[in-house]
C-alpha cells in the first residue's frame, strides 16, 4: 500500500510542528507516521486510502465505536440548546456524577477535568490536601500522565537483570526538573517486600499510592488480589490514600472498572477515556470525607479550569455512561475480546509460539512468553521484538495497533462487525513474515 500522501503531509507538517506531529506519541518515523482521513465504527481510513480495523482506538477512549450516532446526537442536541460552555454550573454536572456513582460504589463526590493528566493532578493534590503530607508512591510500569512528578520511570529497557541491581529511575525525557523526583517513591507490582519496605520506611509521610491495578500501559499486567489487598490494608493502617487510576480501565474492563473486578476500592479514583467515547472528558472522585478537602475555603484544595465540565464533554459522558449502564455493550465487548483472543491463540499455537494474554477481554495484552509477567521487570523477559515485528506486519495488512507490547489491544462495541476469519488469515500471514 502506498504511503506517498502521508509522507508528503508529514514533510509539510514539519514546517509547523516539532517532528510534524501534534503530540510526541504520534510520530512513528519519517516513513510510517499515520495521518487519518476518516473513522467509523471500528474502522480507520488513512490519507492514502488504506482501511484498518483498529485495536488501538486512540489509546482506549473509543468504547462504543468511532462516530457513534447515539453519543454524537446527544452532543449536537446539547450544544445547540445550551452552548459549549458558560463558565457556570449546569444541571448536567450532577446528572453525570449520578451516573458515575451508579456504577462505582466507592464514589460519593466528583470533580471534572479535561484529560487523564489533569484528573490525576487534581486527585493527587486532593490526597495531599486531605492528608497534609507531600510524598506520593507510584508503581513501576504504570503511567499517570504528562506532569512532572509522574514523568519518572524505571529504565527497564536498558537494564541488565543478570547483574542483580535495580533498574535506574530516569525521567521520561527533557524538561523534567530533578526536584520533581524528590517526593516520589517507586515500588514493584506484586512484590510484597517492596510494598512492606515502602510503608515501613516512610508510610507516615505518604499522601497516597497511585496505581493502575490492571496496567493499561504495560500490556495489562495486573495486580495479584493478595498483593492489592495488602496494599489496601497498609494504606488504611498508615492513613495513606489509595488512588486508583482508572483512566484506561474505567468503564471499560467492567462497568465499575478494575475496582469492580477486584471487589476492592480506592479512596480516590481517576477516570477519562472510555467515559466519553472519544470526547475529551475526565474526572476524579472518591469518598465524601476525602473530597471535602476540595473547595474555595481557607486551606481548601484548589481545583478548576476554564473548560472544566464543558457541555460537549459532559453531554458525551452522559450518553456514553447511559449506554454502558443500560445496554449489553459491555457484554458484547467482552465476547468480542475473547473471540479475538481465541483467533490469535490459534495463530500463535499453529506457529509454535509461546504466548499469554494478560488482563480482561476489553483491554488485553499479548506477551510472547510462557507465563503472564507479574510486573514491568518481568515484561523485559518477554519477546517484545517478535511482537514488534508481528505488529508492524499486522499494520501493513490492515490491522491497526500500537507496535509495542506494552500497549494493550482495545475492543469496542463496533468490533462486532469484525470478520474473524479475515483476522485469522491476516494474523497468520503477519506472523509468518515476522518470524522471517
Ligand atoms: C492510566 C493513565 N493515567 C493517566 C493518563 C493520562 O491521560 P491523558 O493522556 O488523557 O492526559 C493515561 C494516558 O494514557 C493513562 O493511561
Amino acid at each position: 500500500m502506498s504511503r506517498v500522501k502521508q509522507q508528503q503531509l508529514l514533510r509539510e507538517s514539519q514546517l509547523h510542528m516539532p517532528q510534524g506531529v501534534a503530540e510526541n506519541y504520534r510520530y512513528w518515523g519519517e516513513q510510517q507516521t499515520v495521518f487519518i482521513e476518516s473513522a467509523k465504527g471500528c474502522y480507520l481510513t488513512d490519507c492514502d486510502g488504506q482501511r484498518f480495523v483498529d485495536f488501538r482506538l486512540g489509546y482506549g477512549p473509543i468504547i462504543l465505536g468511532y462516530r457513534d450516532d447515539r453519543v454524537d446526537q446527544a452532543v449536537i442536541t446539547q450544544i445547540s440548546t445550551g452552548g459549549t460552555l458558560s463558565g457556570f454550573s449546569t444541571p448536567l454536572d450532577s446528572q453525570v456524577v449520578e451516573q458515575i456513582k451508579g456504577l462505582c460504589p466507592q464514589i460519593d463526590q466528583v470533580r471534572f477535568a479535561n484529560s487523564g493528566t489533569e484528573a490525576v493532578m487534581g486527585a493527587i493534590r486532593t490526597a495531599r490536601g486531605f492528608t497534609r503530607r507531600d510524598r506520593v508512591a507510584i508503581v513501576e510500569g504504570c503511567f499517570h500522565g504528562l506532569f512532572d512528578e509522574m514523568m519518572w520511570k524505571v529504565d527497564v529497557e536498558n537494564w541488565d537483570s543478570s547483574q542483580g541491581q535495580n533498574p535506574q529511575i530516569i525521567p521520561f525525557g527533557g524538561g523534567i526538573p530533578t526536584s520533581s523526583r524528590n517526593l516520589v517513591d517507586m515500588i514493584e507490582l506484586n512484590n510484597t517486600e517492596s510494598l512492606e519496605t515502602l510503608f515501613h520506611d516512610g508510610g507516615d509521610r505518604l499522601a497516597c499510592v497511585v496505581l493502575e491495578p490492571i496496567i493499561g500501559n504495560c500490556g495489562s499486567i495486573s495486580a495479584q488480589p493478595m498483593w492489592l489487598k495488602r496494599l489496601r490494608e497498609l494504606c488504611t493502617q498508615y492513613g495513606v490514600l489509595l488512588l486508583i487510576d482508572e483512566v484506561k480501565s474505567g468503564f471499560r474492563v467492567a462497568r465499575g472498572g478494575a475496582q469492580e473486578l477486584y471487589g476492592l476500592y480506592g479512596d480516590l479514583t481517576t477516570f477519562a477515556k472510555a467515559m466519553g467515547n472519544g470526547y475529551p472528558v475526565a474526572a476524579f472522585g472518591g469518598r465524601q470525607e476525602v473530597m471535602s478537602a476540595v473547595g474555595s475555603f481557607a486551606g481548601g484544595v484548589v481545583h478548576g479550569g476554564t473548560y472544566t465540565a464543558n457541555m460537549i464533554a459532559l453531554s458525551a459522558a452522559n450518553r456514553t455512561l447511559d449506554i454502558l449502564t443500560n445496554t449489553k455493550a459491555q457484554e458484547t465487548i467482552d465476547q468480542i475480546g475473547s473471540a479475538v483472543q481465541a483467533v490469535l491463540a490459534r495463530v500463535f499455537t499453529a506457529a509454535g509460539i509461546e504466548h499469554v494474554f494478560a488482563g480482561p477481554a476489553a483491554m488485553f495484552g499479548i506477551h510472547f512468553t510462557a507465563q503472564i509477567p507479574s510486573n514491568y521487570r518481568d515484561w523485559r523477559q518477554t519477546d517484545a521484538q517478535l511482537y514488534n515485528r508481528f505488529a508492524w506486519q499486522l499494520i501493513a495488512h490492515g490491522v491497526m495497533l500500537e507496535p509495542d507490547s506494552r500497549e494493550p489491544w482495545f475492543i469496542c462495541e463496533a468490533h462486532q462487525e469484525l470478520d474473524l476469519a479475515w483476522l485469522e488469515e491476516v494474523a497468520t500471514k503477519a506472523l509468518r513474515i515476522a518470524l522471517g
